[in-house]
């Protein structure tokens, strides 16, 4: 008995690794490198305080999943032997007026009738927390549980993990369609018992039985800075920017959003404005270098992630939008739980009896 999964990016090497750990034999076909793409450029902001607006089924989600975190990056470590650098930074938001800090305390009572906590600051607070911030006659509100992790380390964690357990991820392998079980890929086919399509933003480019719901690639613009360390311990964000900084120094500064199908070209001008939004916050950053990157969050028509059968054999595990990093513990929790009820066969101590 076999599970195949589309897709080794985070979501589906989560996947891998749980349902391997239920003795379950999972092969993961990726088309081109694992973890190369959206979970390669995400920055890795672990914010229900920054992406959570209001109380629905998926914010609830989402928060489950934030919640699963630490314990999720500690699992993987002892197992991988690879730390995937799960830090709790806390975040600070930022309001530049009024009318930003009304807006900001109404979204805050929203979150606290979900259990996210937040306070305001107090000035002096605030220069304790972020003493570099420029000025601005900020208002500010500390988000304690937010949390930061490395997605390429992770992702690094999840590929040793599997390995271990003897998951087969294939790379530069593309799958084209599933149909009757069958997994076809240029190279060969694959029969599966279950499949999942976790390809992100092109999950649904697959030939399928059933017509997939779309997923919509929304392209994402990233910088990043050398820093010493240590320099920015929080996340910190105000309206569309965000900062955070990981354990290497790496200063991540985001986001753009952009509705440009699968151009992967970098725009420069889009690169400068995210650094100018970076500088304003954090003045000492005006004038240093930075590299650009781009990735597609995978966006689903619906407006939320889709998880679940689609038909007898066929599993969704895409559409996680802005929040797939953050996603991954709870996603691969709950398809391992649908899975193994729909089909207990899968696990070889129910097939043995
Ligand atoms: N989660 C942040 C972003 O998608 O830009």
């Amino acid at each position: 008995m076999k599970v195949v999964i589309a897709g080794g990016g985070i979501i589906g090497l989560t996947l891998a690794w749980r349902l391997s750990q239920q003795g379950v034999s999972v092969t993961v076909l990726e088309a081109a490198t694992a973890g190369g793409e959206a979970s390669w450029a995400g920055a890795g902001m672990l914010a229900p305080g920054g992406e959570i607006k209001c109380d629905n089924e998926w914010d609830r989600f989402t928060l489950a999943s934030a919640r699963l975190y630490r314990d999720f990056a500690a699992e993987l470590n002892e197992e991988s032997g690879v730390d995937p650098e799960w830090r709790l930074s806390g975040a600070v938001d930022l309001a530049a007026s009024e009318a930003e800090w009304h807006v900001q305390c109404e979204r805050a009572a929203k979150q606290s009738a979900l259990g996210i906590d937040s306070e305001p600051l107090s000035p002096a607070a605030l220069r304790d927390l972020i003493p570099q911030l420029g000025p601005g006659g900020w208002q500010a509100r500390w988000y304690p549980a937010d949390a930061i992790v490395n997605p390429r380390a992770t992702v690094r964690a999840l590929l040793a993990a599997c390995r271990r357990r003897g998951v087969v991820v294939e790379e530069n392998t593309r799958v084209l369609s599933v149909r009757d079980g069958l997994v076809s890929t240029p190279p060969r086919q694959y029969r599966a018992d279950a499949v999942v399509l976790a390809c992100g933003a092109w999950s649904s480019l697959i030939d399928a039985a059933v017509p997939l719901p779309p997923a919509v690639p929304v392209r994402g613009h990233l910088i990043g800075y050398q820093c010493a360390p240590g320099w920015l311990a929080p996340i910190l964000r105000h309206q569309h920017t965000y900062l955070l900084q990981r354990d290497s120094g790496l200063l991540i500064a985001g986001a753009s959003e952009e509705h440009a199908g699968f151009n992967r070209g970098i725009n420069p001008a889009i690169g400068r404005d995210i650094a100018d939004r970076a500088a304003h916050l954090l003045p000492a950053l005006a004038g240093q270098k930075y590299e650009t990157w781009i990735g597609f969050r995978p966006g689903s028509e619906a407006g939320h992630p889709l998880l679940g059968q689609a038909a007898p054999g066929l599993w969704l595990a895409y559409g996680h939008y802005r929040n797939g990093i953050l996603l991954a513990p709870a996603t691969a929790a709950r398809l391992t739980r649908e899975l193994l009820s729909a089909r207990p066969d899968l696990r070889p101590s129910t097939s043995a009896a």
